[in-house]
């Protein structure tokens, strides 16, 4: 069976200290909960940062995940880090085409397709990030652009490739807003989604895929939104910055 996800993404969040501050008191309260065996909470910090999450992590509670990767395998590319360095630092995770990477940064599906192959040529698992603007899902157009995400940052796998993704459906109009998706509108996308690897893949392929929510995700709306069939967990960004609301999340399945 598939596994439930809880995956913090810090952002460009913390200074060193606070980032100390944080992953200790997330070590503690990870410590006094039980998780179902199914669940895998991710941590994925600044780079900076990485080898101290590394330190604190230990299998049994949270693995570490980065928060973006290079195209390329390396080489000349001033302040870009590499899929092999993040193996050699024993990195699980790393998340790719987040919304705030393809607004800001320009990031394409051919590129977010080319990180996915790195990281998977090095051992690490990609979650990818897909999800409409708010002017895409008022013009109904929606489910056209995630298709075209998944199928332009993901469809050129095998299927043993794939097995090894997570995706991340994050509605952009949600993200950092306050204003989080419904527990039927996540539903839909997530079946959609599903769907359209089951077309490709196969139902058994396609049942093995974990699909996280994001976007304004907290320990108040956690609850309703993970008890849909299709939704495996969340990307938390603002929430994961507090051990508190993260761990509200955590222990939302
Ligand atoms: P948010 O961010 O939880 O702050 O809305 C989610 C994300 O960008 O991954």
């Amino acid at each position: 069976m598939r596994k439930h996800i809880v995956a913090g993404n810090w952002k460009m969040n913390m200074t060193f200290s606070e980032a100390d501050e944080l992953l200790d008191e997330l070590m503690s309260e990870l410590e006094k909960v039980t998780l179902p065996r199914d669940t895998q909470v991710i941590v994925c910090p600044p780079f900076p940062y990485i080898e101290m999450a590394s330190d604190y992590a230990n299998d049994s509670y949270f693995t570490v995940g980065a928060q973006d990767v290079s195209e390329h395998e390396k080489g000349a590319y001033t302040g870009e880090v590499s899929a092999a360095m993040l193996e050699s630092c024993e990195i699980d995770y790393c998340i790719v085409g987040h919304s705030e990477r393809r607004a800001y940064h320009g990031e394409t599906d051919a590129q977010v397709a080319a990180k996915v192959d790195q990281l998977l040529a090095h051992n690490l698992k990609p979650i990818v990030c897909v999800g409409e603007v708010l002017e895409e899902r008022e013009s109904g157009r929606q489910q056209e652009v995630v298709k075209r995400q998944v199928e332009g940052g993901l469809f050129h796998l095998d299927a043993n490739q794939i097995q090894q993704v997570v995706i991340a459906y994050e509605p952009v109009w949600a993200i950092g807003t306050g204003k989080t998706a419904t527990p039927d509108q996540a539903q839909e996308m997530h079946a959609f989604i599903r769907s359209l690897l089951k077309e490709k893949y196969g139902a058994a392929v396609a049942d093995e895929i974990s699909i996280l929510y994001g976007g304004s995700c907290k320990p108040s709306n956690a609850k309703e939104l993970f008890s849909n069939p299709d939704v495996d967990g969340g990307l938390i960004g603002g929430a994961s910055l507090k051990a508190g609301d993260f761990m509200g999340i955590v222990t939302s399945f």
